[in-house]
């Protein structure tokens, strides 16, 4: 499963491509409003800073101007994946875009329904939003196996991308589902390098090295 980074944040972003793990980015209006900044200068940083798929999100509400949004968004780098949103313009839009040759990000999927429909139009990604499943008392979790196995036993080519996870056990668990790529927020990302024996036994070894240092200058 690729991990992904769910920000426009570029000192995010370049703190966890220093990690080695990042494989590519994904980003949603709101986080870019976050960033107080022309919407394309963040975008064109970003393809530029990963070394893998970036996704942008169009705005236009109506099909016709989503795909003329589409195609620009598409021409902002050869990394550049579109966001279209899981409505009947989108798939529209997206249908349109996929004939053009540009991989699409089908957003806003909450139900296995609407993940058919997206592998349906050749989308290169689907995203299903877990937390958001969760926040509304529903379980996200089974709606994305219940994607992935419609996905295997469809043989459907769409990657499925494990979007809104909230903590480091949505991230164990849509790995075992067998989502291809889990998109995290930088906070769920630090999470999942701690552990706390991981941190008393670094603390162990260095007192023990250390104590080491100071016999081997005594005995000298
Ligand atoms: O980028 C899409 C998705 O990951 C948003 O997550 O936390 O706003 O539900 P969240």
């Amino acid at each position: 499963m690729r991990l992904f980074l769910d920000t426009a944040d570029i000192e995010e972003i370049r703190e966890i491509n220093r990690w080695g793990v990042l494989r590519g980015v994904t980003t949603n209006p709101t986080l870019v409003e976050r960033e107080k900044q022309d919407p394309e200068r963040v975008w064109k940083e970003i393809l530029q800073e990963v070394d893998g798929d970036v996704s942008l999100e169009t705005t236009e509400p109506e099909a016709g101007p989503m795909y003329e949004q589409g195609l620009r968004l598409s021409q902002m780098g050869p990394n550049a994946v579109v966001k279209v949103p899981m409505t009947p313009a989108g798939l529209q839009a997206g249908s349109r875009l996929v004939k053009d040759g540009v991989r699409i990000n089908v957003t806003l999927v909450f139900s296995p329904a609407q993940a058919i429909l997206a592998a349906e139009i050749g989308a290169y990604i689907v995203s299903p939003f877990l937390g958001r499943i969760d926040d509304v008392a529903s379980d996200g979790m089974y709606a994305l196996r219940q994607i992935c196995e419609i996905y295997e036993v469809q043989g459907y080519e769409t990657q499925v991308l494990a979007a809104s996870l909230r903590h480091p056990m949505h991230v164990v668990e849509a790995a075992l589902a067998g989502a291809d790529i889990a998109t995290l927020p930088f906070d769920v990302f630090t999470k999942l390098v701690k552990h706390p024996l991981t941190d008393v036994g670094l603390q162990k070894f260095d007192q023990d090295w250390n104590a080491l240092q100071r016999e081997l200058k005594g005995g000298a």
